[in-house]
């Protein structure tokens, strides 16, 4: 093959092309990237958060241990109205002890310590003056001690520090009474000290860290289905998860589980300001999942669509409210500390300086349908008019295999929407024959964010197949940068064991993060984005269609290092030859540093592999049968 790059014709490209899409799915959040370790913190858990077999219930992942203590669950006077759910101990004798067990166990490690806290009162007036707090390891072996004192009257909160003696991947936390008494306790925690950026109320650090490496220039929160929910109740109100956690208010996930909502919009602004992404909040249009509040989420066909549609959003009448809610999310984002209301609570949560929000999601797959409609248009002009400087992005509507959008894209022409939300789930072939899909979008209608995509092969697995698919696809993307301003592969996380979805970007447990070949694919791009687009000529020595659609190329340039970025996809079952012609090298001394993802289509395991190679104005390169190839080259 030969390539031949044209500098003289570069074109500027957006530059937040690559970034993540959060959802708490799969245990993303609570379980997951939120650093909490016990689990049902708050004795929220109901029958209705999960499904059924799981016994949901405000007693879930708690047990008492000896003979003289029981444990109840009452409501009246609770730390907090939304929070009305505490345990009661009742304990007779001081024999027995009060366990957590984490999300499959709390995984500690030998040397770090961990803030806990509760809340709690002793309504008798009797007992509770020292409680010991213990982590325990499988074999009933100490490994952590500290306490509390308990005796109080009315809630208190108490907190103290464990320091773990060993690394034990499944302790368990006890609360040992050591006196008679009544104790009613509630949001139980223990955090590690050890979080992103060392964060109170803060997350995982590796898991965190993950993400960051992939350097996303933008975060969409909190997803997905998960924004519109799966009914109007289920609707995700941003202000129920912000100010202090025990006012928080939990709530179902669409996705059969439990938000504690610790992990809420304050936090999400904070992370992407910690690493370095413009937040992209996604708010529902005033309508759950197809505007139904039936049955949860999933990809409908059009038939299902039509038929659940139309049933309704939220009523007329609560609009105004709503419009208010997202209008005053820009205001909690933007807003002034001191004059603004919504400012002053994003200063009292220790964060007086804007967060600097760009972008807001209006909607998610949602049906297009007369109900949407009217909500979507109230809130969008009322951003308009409140906010211009704020880019809209609305939705296209609800995937389905061989959908064009068109009802999608007729309401985002007629508002003429500064931007909308394309989602793409499709096989590797779908990928790798459709790389011309952006070039004939119209430059003069609303840019695109291809918000959810990825490759589904059978058996949903992230293969190198399925990656190089990806990366195939993007290279297209980028040739569109101009057209298409964001992507975002989805999901993001998946907590072994507790995942609803597949493929997603990165597997973890609760102590190993697993990135998967599609996520070295994120990050080969996100850590080689360009601000301009470089034509280039690609011949192949074969005609066949789909021997020449199994090879791409794009050229970009870095604007502020100016660096120019080669990314070579091959995937076909041979090595490629390339001669590289970059004339605008000459005159140049440039070094190159190349990163080489490959493997055979099924393998799930490979990493990539860097190295230094040699430039020049013309310089030889082979493709590895099945790879992607990004070479960087640096100009003196
Ligand atoms: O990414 C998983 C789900 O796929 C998202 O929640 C939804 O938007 C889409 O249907």
């Amino acid at each position: 093959a030969r390539i031949t790059v044209d500098e003289g014709r570069a074109k500027p490209i957006s530059e937040d092309l690559i970034g993540v899409f959060f959802e708490d799915l799969n245990y993303a959040a609570d379980g997951g990237l939120y650093a909490e370790l016990v689990q049902n913190r708050d004795f929220e858990y109901s029958e209705t958060d999960g499904n059924k077999d799981k016994n949901w219930n405000s007693r879930y992942a708690w047990r008492v241990e000896g003979k003289s203590m029981t444990f109840d669950v009452s409501t009246e006077q609770p730390v907090h109205p939304n929070n009305p759910h505490y345990a009661v101990l009742d304990v007779a004798q001081p024999d027995g002890s009060f366990t957590n067990t984490g999300f499959d166990g709390i995984a500690v490690n030998e040397g770090e310590k961990y803030d806990f806290s509760l809340f709690a009162r002793t309504p008798d007036g009797k007992g509770g003056g020292k409680t010991v707090v213990r982590l325990v390891d499988p074999q009933g072996k100490t490994v952590a001690e500290t306490t509390v004192k308990l005796s109080s009257k009315t809630w208190k909160k108490r907190e103290a520090v464990l320091k773990a003696t060993a690394t034990v991947a499944q302790a368990r936390l006890v609360i040992i009474p050591q006196s008679a008494g009544r104790y009613a306790l509630d949001m139980i925690s223990l955090f590690p000290q050890k979080t992103f950026k060392g964060r109170k109320n803060g997350l995982r650090a590796d898991l965190a860290q993950a993400i960051a490496d992939i350097r996303p220039r933008f975060v969409r929160f909190p997803g997905g289905c998960l924004a519109h929910g799966d009914g109007v109740d289920n609707i995700y109100h941003w202000k129920e998860t912000i100010g202090p956690l025990e006012a928080r208010k939990p709530a179902a996930n669409i996705w059969r589980y439990h938000q504690t909502r610790g992990l809420g919009y304050f936090e999400y602004f904070q992370f992407c300001e910690d690493i370095g992404a413009e937040p992209l909040p996604v708010v529902a249009a005033g309508v759950p999942c197809q505007n139904s509040g039936i049955g949860g989420p999933s990809h409908h066909s059009k038939d299902i669509v039509t038929s659940l549609g139309q049933q309704g959003g939220i009523p007329m009448e609560e609009m105004g409210q709503y419009v208010q809610d997202v209008l005053d999310l820009i205001e909690y984002a933007n807003g002034d500390a001191k004059t603004t209301r919504w400012g002053r609570e994003r200063a009292k949560a220790g964060h007086p300086e804007p967060f600097n929000l760009k972008y807001i999601g209006l909607g998610n797959e949602d049906l297009i349908s007369r109900v949407f409609t009217e909500r979507f248009t109230m809130i969008y002009e009322a951003i308009r008019e409140k906010y211009p400087e704020i880019t809209v992005i609305g939705t296209t509507g609800p995937f389905s295999e061989g959908t064009d959008y068109e009802e999608g894209w007729a309401l985002a022409d007629r508002l003429k929407l500064p931007m909308v939300d394309e989602h793409n789930y499709n096989t590797p072939g779908w990928f790798i024959y459709n790389q011309d899909y952006y070039d004939h979008y119209d430059r003069n209608k609303s840019k695109v964010y291809l918000g959810e995509y990825a490759a589904h092969a059978p058996g949903r697995p992230s293969n190198i197949e399925t990656a190089l698919a990806a990366a195939l696809f993007l290279t297209s993307v980028e040739r569109n940068g101009d057209v298409v301003s964001m992507t975002s592969y989805a999901p993001l996380l998946a907590k072994e064991g507790h995942t609803q979805w597949r493929p997603d970007l990165i597997y973890f447990n609760n102590t190993e993060v697993k990135p998967t070949v599609d996520y070295y694919v994120q990050k080969m791009y996100g850590q080689n984005t360009g601000s301009e687009y470089l034509p280039s000529t690609l011949t192949v020595d074969n005609r066949r269609h789909d021997v020449r659609s199994r090879v791409g190329v794009s050229v970009v340039k870095d604007g502020e290092s100016g660096d120019l970025v080669v990314k070579l996809v091959n995937l076909l079952p041979v090595a490629v030859k390339a001669d590289m012609e970059i004339p605008s090298l000459a005159g140049h001394q440039a070094v190159g540093q190349k990163t080489v993802l490959s493997g055979r289509p099924s393998d799930k395991d490979a990493v990539p592999v860097e190295s230094a190679m040699e430039i020049g104005e013309k310089f030889p390169y082979e493709m590895p049968a099945y790879s992607f190839t990004v070479i960087r080259i640096k100009r003196e």
